[in-house]
């Protein structure tokens, strides 16, 4: 049996206050309804459908690269008459789940469970029990048998003592599901076409309703307001922190790690407060990430050493290296083993070689740079002439004095050297001494002007 999904996401979202579809803002830098394609399809849907009404530029835009049916609801009617728009897509013998767009954390553990259940019936249906279920569609249960979801506004004093309410995920054939939607009616307090009621008729017809719980309220809340969009965002983070710390990372403060991507993580890694990790962030072990780093699609070897305040961004770092405080790798940024980059150092597309050393203050851009090399304090490649951008090479055991400009493209030899503050626009043989600067001069007879 194959699975289809159909994702509701064509609420206003009006309490965001914002020109942006709801379900497109973020949680851990990621759409919410990317989390929920990204989740289903990790489940195995063969076919996501997604239901939509504003913002459809913005939402194709953002949601480009996934394979989605794009069903249009122009008019909001409700629950019910948004499936109503998804059902044309859906085969008679799918398992078709149904779920929220604005609900981004539900595991996929738990739609597993679910399906689970729903092998042994007719319906499955995600429920969950509330502190607070104001709201909320309540499960109506007759000898412990789903009978009906009431909506809290047309629920009575005793059905809104009911704790157990609908997450608004549920399972059921493509078939049933198709007959439900287009008996239902909008006689009801809020004049909408509720999926709820497919509970009701399933029920009246003899169908078997199981449900199985989501494991937190967490897990099946949805974002209604800005507010609500921080706490899941904190759940979320808080959970990718302890996966973390099970897998060998000490974290200095977990509450202020921020992961918005896929870490993986070696054992006895240590990462300090205020730490943010982007993308695809691989760090090895005893690595650690000193305070206050961003680290963005970058792969971190062991041993190595990322201090205070640097930004590291699609770079390769080797093992037992050094990098920061203050510094900037910048994409394609490849440090050796045991290179070193100090503060207020920038790379970009270069590579520092095997026990290399940039310290202090240096722009390193189109270069590669071999072993054991040491770039002086203030060194600037200038790989950039208005137009083009050029290479600098410089070779194994070279020595860059101080506040040295290199033009390139330009070429320096194996274990040469270069004059502190130079400006070296010409190749420089290996072995050979370069020194490109102004002559000193010194005058005896000078004095300083006075005040007139
Ligand atoms: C719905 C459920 C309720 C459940 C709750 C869980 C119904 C009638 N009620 O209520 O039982 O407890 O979710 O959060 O199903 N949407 C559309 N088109 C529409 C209306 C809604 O696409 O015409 C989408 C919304 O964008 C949203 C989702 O459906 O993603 C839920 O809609 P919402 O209005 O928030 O339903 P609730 O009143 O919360
Ligand atoms: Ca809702």
């Amino acid at each position: 049996m194959s699975l289809s999904v159909v994702i509701l996401a064509a609420g206003k979202g009006t309490r965001m206050k914002s020109a942006l579809p709801k379900v497109l803002h973020p949680i851990a830098g990621k759409p919410m309804v990317q989390h929920i394609i990204d989740t289903v399809t990790a489940l195995g849907a063969q076919q996501i459908n997604l239901v939509y009404g504003h913002g459809a530029e913005q939402l194709q835009s953002a949601l480009a690269h996934n394979k989605v049916n794009w069903c249009h609801q122009a008019e909001q009617l409700g629950t019910g008459h948004a499936v109503q728009q998804a059902v044309p897509h859906v085969n008679d013998n799918d398992d078709v789940l149904v779920l929220v767009g604005d609900a981004p954390l539900i595991k996929q553990q738990t739609l597993r469970k679910l399906l689970d259940v729903k092998a042994q019936a007719d319906i499955a249906l995600l429920t969950v029990e509330a502190q607070d279920p104001t709201g909320m569609g309540r499960i109506i249960r007759e000898n412990g048998n789903v009978t009906a979801i009431v909506e809290h506004k047309d629920a009575t004093d005793a059905q809104r003592d009911i704790k157990e309410i609908n997450t608004g995920i549920m399972v059921m054939s493509g078939a049933d599901l198709k007959r439900w939607v287009s008996q239902l009616e909008n006689n009801n307090a809020q004049q909408e076409y509720y999926l709820v009621d497919v509970i009701g008729m399933a029920a009246k017809e003899g169908k078997q309703i199981q449900t199985a719980k989501a494991q937190s309220e967490v897990e099946v809340e949805g974002v209604n307001n800005r507010v609500q969009l921080a706490r899941l965002e904190r759940a979320y983070q808080l959970e990718q922190a302890q996966r973390l710390m099970l897998e060998g990372a000490t974290l200095a403060d977990p509450a202020r790690v921020d992961i918005r991507g896929n870490v993986s993580t070696g054992q006895d890694v240590f990462i300090d407060v205020n730490v943010i990790m982007e993308g695809k962030v691989t760090l090895g072990n005893n690595v650690v990430i000193g305070p206050n780093c961003l680290l963005i699609d970058c792969d971190i070897a062991d041993n190595t050493r990322i201090e205070a305040n640097s930004v590291v961004q699609e770079a390769k770092v080797a093992e037992n290296c050094t990098v920061g405080p203050y510094a900037r790798l910048r994409p394609g940024a490849v440090l050796g083993k045991g290179a070193k980059v100090g503060n207020f150092v920038e790379m970009k597309k270069s590579t520092l070689g095997e026990g290399s050393k940039a310290n202090h203050f240096t722009y390193l851009g189109d270069t590669i740079v071999g072993k054991g090399v040491n770039i002086g304090a203030g060194t600037i490649t200038c790989n950039y002439d208005g137009v083009n951008k050029s290479q600098t090479i410089i070779g194994d055991g070279a020595f860059i004095g101080s506040n040295s400009s290199l033009v390139a493209p330009v070429n320096i030899g194996n274990n040469a050297t270069i004059g502190a503050g130079s400006t070296i626009a010409k190749d420089v043989p290996e072995e050979n001494l370069a020194v490109a600067r102004g002559k000193q001069i010194l005058k005896s007879s000078w004095k300083r002007p006075t005040k007139k």
